[in-house]
């Protein structure tokens, strides 16, 4: 089975997705995390993202890895960890608009789609449920109020990078998530959007357990759906 988790920014689909794949012992993907390794090639290589051959041949370049270690997920782009990086400043400005040319989205939903074959996998993005698995099982769609949504990225970023964020404010974090998701929203390629048959969960007043038991009875509301 495939589950699908698209969302705006900070509605907790990753902490959502790693609970639930606990939960149900299927495996989770962070599809974001792999625009961000693509995005860190382009800042390493110097890539001008106005140039196509240039971004042509860093996709064609792009050697993505992910391993283990104690228990948690490493992104690897030409074996160098960039686990951290990827969610700092430099990368975090830039990926929306890395994430609109349309080789790069090429590229990588064909990795994310070859990734799914044979597996029960909760895929996390933003086209996961419109483009990426249009048949998938079970999609789930997460919203927020963008005060809340600001409020939760603030404490992350504090919390990751104590010193490169500490001036960090709460109405910088707001501005820059409603930044990105405007571009993410209004893209031409693959907008952020629910799927007509996506469930909307609103996550502002939820914790994160909370969010997995809803994804749990609308799961369980299909077997409803099938049987009837
Ligand atoms: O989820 P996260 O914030 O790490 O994603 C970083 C960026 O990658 C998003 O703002 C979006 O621009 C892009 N993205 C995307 N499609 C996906 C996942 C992420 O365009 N499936």
């Amino acid at each position: 089975m495939i589950i699908t988790i698209d969302g705006m920014i900070a509605t907790g689909k990753s902490t959502i997705a790693k609970k639930l794949a606990k939960e149900l012992g299927y495996i989770f993907f962070d599809t974001g995390a792999m625009y961000r390794c693509f995005t860190f090639l382009c800042l390493k290589r110097n890539v001008n993202l106005e140039d196509k051959a240039q971004i042509l041949e860093a996709i064609n370049h792009f050697k993505f890895n992910i391993k283990f270690q104690h228990g948690e997920k490493h992104y690897l782009v030409d074996s160098e960890d960039v686990s951290e990086i990827i969610r700092g400043a430099g990368v975090t400005s830039l990926v929306s608009q890395v994430a609109t040319i349309p080789e790069v989205r090429e590229k990588l939903v064909g990795i994310q789609r070859q990734w799914a074959v044979g597996v029960n996998a909760i895929f996390e993005g933003r086209d996961m449920g419109t483009v990426v698995f249009p048949k998938a099982e079970l999609k789930i769609f997460l919203t927020g109020r963008p005060e809340v949504r600001a409020t939760r990225r603030l404490a992350e970023l504090k919390t990751r990078f104590p010193e490169e964020m500490k001036d960090l404010t709460l109405d910088q974090a707001l501005e820059d998530i409603n930044r990105r998701d405007v571009i993410d929203s209004t893209r031409e390629i693959s907008p952020l959007k629910k799927a007509d048959d996506a469930f909307a969960i609103d996550t502002s007043e939820l914790t994160p357990d909370e969010i997995v038991m809803k994804i749990l009875e609308c799961k369980d509301s299909l077997k409803g759906r099938k049987s009837s």
